[in-house]
């Protein structure tokens, strides 16, 4: 399909030249928009990542809106934590809840290793959807990292310190091991099931990666990670985390082929850590709220401070719920404007 090879953001993704970075940001369908709360009114959060027709209704909200240049499949993280044997809801105010969090010996014997294209249907077959139904944009896939979902499944839900995963490592490193394996193991072949179905990319969330210690990520995370990427090929795998500047050395290693980078790292630092790596990001969401000439010179500060090759322009993080609309408006328009100078 012509929305593939040929996007600019494959293009981008491969670190071609190409006239002006391509621009999507993460969360782009969500509750910033009414279109996306409507549907909300009808459905829980959970019915929704279980429909493939809502899935794409709502990932088509913002491509019809604001003509961003790909789309990221509608979906969470949390839907892997179900196939492994743990449900989840979302409570207002308090975000994700795992009610039966995984702790002890026993709870970890209770998981199971699902065969994905039974246990997660959903995702690969509204990506097929979306292909029919918006053949000219490109979609991404994207799964939770390893360690991400590990926190959500034996904390139970949010949390400042992750207490109970992190003690995990300390007091049973093994079990933990154990966990993160079996997490590796079906989010490699989610993310793989994306790409047959016809993502033009994957990307790898590992949101609280960037809560370890340097010891503890090359001990955990970092592993588990390149469990995950090794089993996916024949698309770019991106990797994202936040508060990634202290681990920027060590994210290669990842085996990921681009890098999600937040707002506190500079572009141009990042680049230095990583070389010819595409990288991806990085306005503060919260500049969206700032008077649009504003946000206009934010944008093009970021598209030069990541020079003139493999950049895909994107928020260092998720748009927030009360972003007002003429900002997300005015950065897009501003990417889209932007023209690289003569190579
Ligand atoms: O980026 C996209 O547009 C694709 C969809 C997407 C969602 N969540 C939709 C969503 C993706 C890629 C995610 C990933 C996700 N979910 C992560 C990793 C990335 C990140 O943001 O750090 C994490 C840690 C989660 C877990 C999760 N799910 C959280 C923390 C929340 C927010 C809870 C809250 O009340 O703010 C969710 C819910 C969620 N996921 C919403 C959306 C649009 C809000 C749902 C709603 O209330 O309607």
């Amino acid at each position: 399909m012509a929305a593939d090879r040929n996007s600019l953001i494959a293009r981008a993704l491969r670190g071609e030249q190409v006239e002006r970075p391509p621009v999507w940001f993460m969360r782009q369908a969500g509750r910033y928009m009414a279109e996306y709360r409507a549907v909300r009114e009808k459905v829980s959060f959970v019915d929704l990542c279980n429909s493939p027709d809502l899935c794409v209704e709502v990932t088509c909200q913002p491509v019809d809106r604001f003509g961003v240049d790909a789309a990221i499949i509608f979906s969470d993280i949390l839907p892997v934590l179900q196939a492994i044997g743990r449900d989840f809801h979302l409570v207002k105010g308090k975000g994700p809840v795992v009610p039966d969090p995984v702790r002890t010996t026993s709870d970890v014997a209770s998981l199971r290793r699902p065969d994905v294209a039974d246990a997660l249907p959903v995702v690969p077959k509204a990506i097929k959807l979306f292909r029919e139904v918006r053949p000219d944009t490109p979609i991404l896939g994207f799964a939770g990292a390893p360690f991400t979902l590990f926190c959500y499944l034996v904390e139970g839900g949010s949390s400042k310190n992750w207490e109970y995963p992190k003690r995990m490592l300390y007091e049973a490193p093994d079990q933990a091991r154990h966990i993160l394996n079996l997490l590796a193991d079906v989010v490699g072949d989610y993310l793989q099931a994306q790409i047959d179905a016809g993502a033009v990319a994957v990307q790898i969330f590992d949101t609280w990666a960037g809560t370890l210690s340097q010891e503890d990520f090359k001990a955990f995370a970092l592993p588990a990670t390149q469990r995950a990427l090794a089993r996916v090929k024949g698309a770019p795998r991106i990797f994202f985390s936040k508060d990634m500047a202290p681990y920027l050395h060590l994210v290669k290693q990842t085996g990921a082929d681009a890098f999600g980078i937040d707002w506190r790292t500079d572009m141009r630092i990042a680049r230095k850590a990583l070389g010819d790596a595409p990288v991806q990001g990085n306005l503060d969401p919260l500049a969206l709220y700032a008077p649009t000439d504003q946000i206009r010179a934010r944008v093009r500060a970021t598209i030069e401070a990541a020079g003139p090759r493999g950049h895909v322009f994107n928020l260092g993080h998720g748009v927030l719920p009360t972003t007002p609309l003429a900002g997300v408006d005015a950065m897009i328009d501003e990417v889209k404007k932007y023209r690289y100078p003569a190579p």
